[in-house]
């Protein structure tokens, strides 16, 4: 099922009170939507969400993908949202909002404080109107969204979200998560990331609504747990479902290529990203 705006705000309070956190997986294209919903259907009560966004829209096309993730989800026994991941365009966030998103990441991390302050609140403003929950970015992330460029995972702490800013800009905003700056990296790093937990605290201890943290992928579990006891509730992971699904592809390539059989190549694909989702589904709400 297609969680409304209100449920999908629900699932994400409930987790954030019971120290678990949502996992927003990006989709890009048929395979990647169904192999999430597949994960999210074997974990009954867990609610997902599924992140199609900018970057996927570009290859899918937005209107298509769009469709494509709202009906997976709609027509789906789990519960599912289906969220705009990193979005700059107020346009953007109004076509995903006419057409039923669940929520929408307002991404104005890289203007000047009092841009992003202007920005997210127009994004709220018009989110309210479709009863949508939307999630802002405070603090810069190393790395790319959509390829893993081997970025260090060493964040000057001056990129790093800063607490006291952070009271200010939820207070000025309205939001109902806020994505951070911790010492995450998109994609995967040559060495393994450590978080900034004490920060991570402290922005815990300073805003009143759950925390995000992007890039995932390539964590160590324990800095996941870590996170998730320090206000994370909303997880994005997009590099360990694209290597998945790019390792079983590949894999196909050899023996499918003869007879031409793309079928096989692309379920092969969707399966792999069905078996990673489902172990960071487990990870992130613990049965
Ligand atoms: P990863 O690619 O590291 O999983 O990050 C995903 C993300 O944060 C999407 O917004």
């Amino acid at each position: 099922m297609l969680l409304t705006g209100t449920e999908g705000l629900k699932a994400l309070t409930t987790a954030y009170e019971t120290g678990r956190a949502l996992p927003g997986f990006v989709a890009y294209n048929l395979e990647t939507v169904q192999g999430i919903v597949a994960a999210a259907e074997a974990h009954p009560g867990r609610p997902v969400l599924i992140q199609a966004g900018s970057s996927a829209f570009k290859h899918a096309g937005r209107e298509p993908l769009m469709r494509l993730a709202l009906d997976a989800a709609a027509s789906s026994s789990a519960p599912l949202g289906v969220h705009l991941d990193h979005s700059r365009d107020l346009d953007e966030i109004t076509a995903c909002l006419e057409a039923g998103y669940t929520s929408v990441m307002v991404d104005g991390s890289h203007l000047p404080f009092a841009e992003n302050i202007a920005l997210t609140r127009e994004a709220v403003r018009r989110a309210r109107d479709h009863g949508a929950w939307v999630e802002a970015e405070l603090g810069a992330l190393p790395g790319d969204e959509d390829v893993s460029t081997n970025a260090t995972a060493n964040t000057s702490a001056t990129a790093m979200t800063d607490p006291s800013q952070a009271a200010e800009f939820v207070a000025e905003t309205g939001v109902d998560a806020l994505a951070v700056a911790v010492g995450n990296v998109h994609g995967f790093t040559a060495t393994p990331v450590r978080l900034d937990l004490n920060r991570l605290a402290a922005l815990h201890s300073a805003v009143p609504v759950p925390l995000v943290l992007h890039g995932a992928s390539g964590l160590p579990e324990e800095q996941l747990l870590g996170a998730l006891s320090r206000g994370v509730a909303k997880v994005n992971v997009n590099a360990e479902l694209r290597r998945a699904y790019l390792q079983a592809t590949s894999a196909q390539l050899p023996t499918a290529l003869p007879g031409s059989d793309v079928v096989s190549v692309w379920s092969a694909g969707r399966d792999a990203v069905t078996e990673a989702a489902t172990r960071i589904i487990t990870q992130l709400t613990p049965a």
